[in-house]
């Protein structure tokens, strides 16, 4: 039941080989899904390469660049995806950005501009892709979205994020709930914090990872690799009766109040 085999997986936020969207990746694609991987593209085609180089093993059907803050870039990734598929099985939501002067200090003092790039990107993005995979979900689908803690929780300097994060953790409830009658499921993981390119914007990220190797019942953090191996579940048969849920892959450290 997790042979993914014939299903289409689009996954979003693959940076780098550090990106938690490059383990899921891997994870897809050793359980027979074809992949399809959109990069956020810059002016020099750095980005571009960086992720084409590193995707080349897992062959993706389909690599296009696709920033989330241009719906004509959504729009052209779908017809794309409709155009050589014809159908989408599984979507995997996992970017976020926030301004790095919003992630540490006072968070009283997030600029407008910070607030709303950081929930466009981070929480909108769901909602907008969602809707762009709706269609081509035609025989039911899967989309699962990237969470943390402080969504939940006040975390030091995550600040305008944990707001961007409890927003995306409601979208996942309210989508869930639309596209239930289309048989697609929507839900989120909740990472322990990892070393990544965006979380080495959130000050004091190290200090993070140490204290949760202190006090997680598994006395570690988690990989990219294990966060992985959960998307592939929520995305198989396994999890086919799971939908609108927060799953924390998090070596436990959720449980815990001291
Ligand atoms: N690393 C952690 O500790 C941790 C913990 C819990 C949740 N998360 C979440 O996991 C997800 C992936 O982050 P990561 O830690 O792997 O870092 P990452 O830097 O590897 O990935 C972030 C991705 O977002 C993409 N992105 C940023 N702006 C974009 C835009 N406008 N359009 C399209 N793509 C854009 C970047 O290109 C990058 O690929 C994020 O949602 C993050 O909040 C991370």
């Amino acid at each position: 039941m997790l042979n993914l085999t014939g299903k289409n997986a689009l996954v979003t936020g693959i940076a780098n080989n550090r990106s938690i969207a490059w383990g899921i990746a891997q994870q897809l694609h050793q359980a027979g899904a074809e992949l399809g991987v959109t990069y956020l593209p810059d002016e020099k085609g750095r980005f571009e390469k960086k992720v084409r180089d590193l995707v080349e093993p897992l062959q993706p059907s389909v690599f296009l660049p696709c920033n989330v803050q241009d719906d004509a870039q959504i729009d052209a990734t779908f017809e794309a995806i409709e155009k050589q598929w014809g159908k989408l099985d599984i979507l995997i939501h996992c970017l976020a950005f926030a301004n790095k002067e919003d992630l540490s200090g006072e968070f009283s003092q997030t600029s407008r501009q910070g607030f709303t790039t950081a929930l466009e990107i981070s929480t909108y993005s769901l909602t907008r892709l969602a809707a762009a995979a709706k269609p081509l979900m035609k025989e039911g689908g899967s989309i699962v979205t990237m969470t943390y803690l402080g969504g939940v929780k006040v975390i030091p300097n995550y600040n305008v994020m944990g707001i961007a994060k409890s927003g995306l953790e409601m979208s996942v409830r309210y989508l869930a709930a639309e596209l239930g009658p289309s048989n697609i499921r929507v839900n989120a993981i909740s990472a322990g914090p990892i070393r990544t390119l965006a979380s080495s914007a959130v000050g004091g990220i190290l200090d993070m990872i140490h204290h949760v190797e202190q006090i997680a019942p598994l006395r570690r953090t988690v990989t990219q690799l294990e966060v992985g191996n959960t998307a592939t579940f929520l995305s198989s048969d396994l999890a086919s009766g799971i939908t609108g849920q927060v799953l924390y892959v998090d070596a436990g450290y959720e449980i815990m109040g001291m």
